[in-house]
């Protein structure tokens, strides 16, 4: 019985090791992912300076900061440039998640990434290429 006991609590502790690095992976975005993610907000967002005059959606660039419905280029819903809001991690994973339910009236035809890791993947890479693109 004793030597049993023994034997398992460094097995235990490793287990416990395990969990920690696993937690921290997850803890940890993944700025590849959220650039895989990316391609379908590419079909509607550029991340150079100025909007695509083809493209359906503003450009991303410097977005991080900046007030909703500040690229001059474009033409956004009524109640996008009414929202007042500026973009930031925060705003960014609740518009994302459901972009009606956070904003009612806006025009973005993306119905929402209901996956909280892969918003924050997401935005974790929006974050690096919106601002190199500045
Ligand atoms: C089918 C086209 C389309 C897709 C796909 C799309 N968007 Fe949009 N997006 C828009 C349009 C149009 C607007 C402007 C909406 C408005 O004015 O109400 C917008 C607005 C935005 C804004 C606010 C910009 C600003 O300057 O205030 C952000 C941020 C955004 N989109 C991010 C994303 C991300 C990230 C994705 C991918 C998950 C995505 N969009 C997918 C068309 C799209």
């Amino acid at each position: 019985m004793r030597r049993q006991t023994r034997g398992r609590l460094p097995a235990l502790l490793g287990a416990g090791v395990l969990l920690l690095a696993a937690g921290q992976a997850l803890a940890q975005a993944d700025v590849r992912r959220g650039e895989k993610l990316f391609v379908e907000c590419k079909a509607c967002h550029a991340l150079g300076p100025t909007t695509d005059a083809n493209a359906l959606g503003p450009s991303l660039a410097g977005l991080f900061g900046r007030k909703a419905a500040s690229v001059e280029d474009f033409r956004f819903s009524p109640a996008m440039r009414r929202s007042n809001l500026a973009w930031n991690r925060q705003t960014l994973d609740a518009f994302l998640a459901d972009p009606q339910a956070f904003m009612p009236g806006n025009r973005m035809p993306y119905s929402g990434l209901a996956d909280a890791k892969e918003r924050a993947d997401l935005i974790a890479y929006l974050s690096q290429a919106t601002a190199a693109a500045k």
